[in-house]
């Protein structure tokens, strides 16, 4: 198959949807792979190693548009990309379309097969294209919240681990799924005293298995996290509620029972925020302060780190690329269900119930287009 790989046009979008490894393994299997020039850069993969495992280098996007069967990317395809894809050709990326009505009815109309990354699912109803970008937020949630806890950065001043005598901070983590337990883990391991809440008992049980000494579970209400807010010198909402806005357990009025300088980390703020106050915030100027509480809310943290981002999702995506690239996507998603859930948008059909009831199209049988009997 020819695959072509464009450089993301996306405001401060770094990421690469293919590493020069990634180039290497779709060469083995026979496949050819054109890759823009510089796409790589922002992640610290240059021309030269692409060109060494085997890409061929295109100047223009449009080129690579116009030459591939399959375009695999990170972020959805915005406005000036639209023209450029073509009927029946296969896009792999992001694209989150039930937050957009114009890339919906955009994809429609280009006619092309549209597998969406975040809709690619397991059996157990895991999304292993969305895992990788929530471990690498958990992560990095710790990180950005050590660093404006900071004096110079307006937080308490205070170190999360201590020293000899000193107590450490305490860190307040409000969910446990992916984004809380890197969070969880990564400030216990910088020695924090950590309590992580969530409201499933059964993954309670598995944290305190799973869990250094020196993090506590509780019970995901209101009493419990109005108990430990006064306490907590950073707070990290990692709540998702799927296909939800997420509930806001951090309201306004216990931003007054917090001490000054304390800092709050939505994560879930591309789903709303958990935390009251929260409003997305970019890279550029990622806080801002109510009532001397710093908020850190920033909606795409991988953005920040590209190189480990381009490396954790690329790690994720190749494996399904590589079948796309073998089999063809209509025989690939018919042996594999986990990405025949990824089809979105089909030839100028919507084929993912909640892309079609987001914006009240019609759903046509995904079965269709895969000349798949219908099970009933
Ligand atoms: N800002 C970013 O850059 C970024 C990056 C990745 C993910 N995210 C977002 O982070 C959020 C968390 O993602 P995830 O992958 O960890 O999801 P997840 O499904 O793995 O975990 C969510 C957890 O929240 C728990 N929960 C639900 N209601 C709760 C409540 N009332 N109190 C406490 N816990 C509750 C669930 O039981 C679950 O364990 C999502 O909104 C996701 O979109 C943001």
């Amino acid at each position: 198959m020819i695959v072509g790989v464009p450089k993301e046009i996306k405001n401060n979008e770094n990421r690469v949807a293919v590493t020069p490894a990634g180039v290497a393994e779709l060469r083995k299997q026979g496949h050819t792979v054109y890759v823009q020039n510089t796409a790589g850069e922002g992640s610290g993969f240059l021309d030269e190693a692409y060109a060494k495992a085997g890409a061929q280098l295109l100047p223009s996007i449009e080129e690579v548009y116009q030459i591939a069967e399959m375009i695999i990317k990170v972020k959805e395809p915005i406005q000036p990309e639209y023209a450029l894809i073509r009927e029946n050709q296969l896009l792999f990326t992001y694209f989150h379309f039930a937050s957009s009505e114009e890339l919906t009815r955009a994809m429609i109309a280009r006619k092309a097969v549209c597998l969406a990354y975040e809709t690619v699912e397991k059996a157990d109803r895991s999304l292993p294209l969305l895992i990788p970008m929530s471990e690498v937020a958990g992560r990095m949630a710790i990180q950005e919240g050590a660093k404006y806890l900071e004096k110079p950065l307006k937080g308490r001043g205070i170190l999360l681990g201590g020293v000899a005598g000193v107590k450490p901070a305490h860190v307040l983590v409000l969910g446990g799924g992916i984004v809380g337990t890197q969070a969880a883990k990564i400030a216990a391991g910088m020695g924090a005293n950590v309590t992580i809440m969530d409201i499933s008992l059964p993954r309670l049980r598995y944290l305190e298995d799973v869990m250094p000494a020196n993090v506590d579970t509780m019970m995901s209400n209101e009493y419990n996290i109005r108990e430990l807010v006064p306490v907590s010198d950073l707070i990290i909402g990692a709540v998702l509620i799927p296909g939800a806005k997420a509930p806001h357990l951090v309201t306004r009025d216990m931003l007054q029972t917090m001490r000054p300088g304390t800092v709050l980390v939505d994560v879930a703020v591309d789903q709303g925020g958990c935390i009251e106050t929260c409003r997305p915030t970019t890279h550029e100027d990622p806080t801002y302060i109510i009532d001397d509480v710093v908020h850190y809310c920033v909606a795409n943290m991988p953005g920040a780190v590209p190189y480990t981002s381009t490396l954790a999702l690329t790690n994720a995506t190749l494996p399904y690329a590589m079948q796309l690239a073998n089999k063809g996507w209509q025989q690939a998603c018919r042996e594999n269900r986990e990405l025949q859930l990824g089809l979105n948008v089909v030839k100028g059909d919507v084929v993912y119930k909640g892309v079609a009831d987001a914006f009240e199209l019609p759903l046509t049988d995904v079965r269709e287009h895969l000349a798949l009997q219908a099970i009933r």
